[in-house]
């Protein structure tokens, strides 16, 4: 038999292997040197408010990765119970990623609108007041902190060294942007959204206040996971491609 070469020599299974091993990898990587980018883009996605970086900021801090993904697998029971699949774009000015495999609780790449800004709030600070049979943690305080601002522009800028395109106005406003987001209307607010269409604005901790806490950073970004690119007019085969 031919291969008996192979069985019967180290050396030759040893190149053999290695011939093998670059022809696979030389299929898998050779592309990505042609292609212009490894993620598609796709229409709605942009970086997000200083608020919302802030919140998801604090969710790394707490851990909620422990318990929570941020991916919709492409399997049916996925799309049916949490809606379209999740893609790469959804999660290319994260850093670092969600995705995540540790599902305690369900899965949250596309909460944002599922409830409103009031139940959100609760539920933080509370989660059996809504779900009696919930084991997730209370976080009370985030409700009672101040959210550090101190640091929004430098955040922004070091994303920016990441590849996420903030631009210099966006650095430039971020403390006024962050402070907007908590106003119900307003110049301001207006203006936040100019920048960042589809934000969000309100008293998310539902708590009168001018100073944003930390709570109102994590509702905000918990309210616009999922919601940036419309599922309704998006085409996996590329049209609503921009
Ligand atoms: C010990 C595991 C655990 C941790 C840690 C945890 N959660 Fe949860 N979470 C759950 C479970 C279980 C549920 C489902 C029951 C419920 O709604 O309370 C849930 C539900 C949720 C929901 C509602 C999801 C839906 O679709 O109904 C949100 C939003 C949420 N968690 C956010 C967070 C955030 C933000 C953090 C971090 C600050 C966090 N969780 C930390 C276990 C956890």
């Amino acid at each position: 038999m031919k291969h008996d070469v192979f069985e019967k020599n180290s050396i030759v299974l040893l190149v053999g292997i290695l011939v093998a091993v670059s022809i696979g990898g030389l299929v898998q990587i050779a592309p990505l040197f042609w292609i212009d980018s490894t993620i598609e883009k796709v229409k709605g996605m942009r970086p997000y408010t200083p608020l919302e970086q802030a919140g998801r900021d604090i969710y790394v801090r707490e851990g909620c990765y422990g318990c929570h993904s941020q991916m919709v697998r492409t399997l049916r029971d996925e799309v049916e119970r949490y809606g379209h699949y999740s893609l790469a774009a959804e999660s290319m000015y994260d850093h670092p990623f969600q995705w995540g495999s540790k599902r305690t609780g369900p899965d949250l790449a596309r909460v944002g609108g599922k409830y409103s800004d009031q139940w959100q709030a609760e539920h933080m600070i509370n989660p059996r007041s809504l779900v009696p049979e919930s084991i997730m943690p209370g976080y009370p305080w985030l409700a009672t902190t101040k959210l550090d601002t101190t640091d929004v522009k430098q955040k922004l800028k070091t994303l920016r060294m990441v590849g996420v395109p903030y631009t210099d106005e966006m650095i430039e406003k971020a403390e006024e942007d962050l402070r907007a987001q908590i106003l119900v209307e307003g110049r301001a607010v207006r203006d936040l959204k100019k920048r960042y269409p589809k934000a969000r604005n309100g008293k998310f901790d539902q708590r009168p206040g001018t100073d944003p806490s930390e709570l109102d950073a994590l509702v905000a970004y918990l309210q616009i996971l999922g919601q940036l690119v419309d599922f309704t007019t998006f085409d996996a085969a590329g049209p609503n491609l921009r």
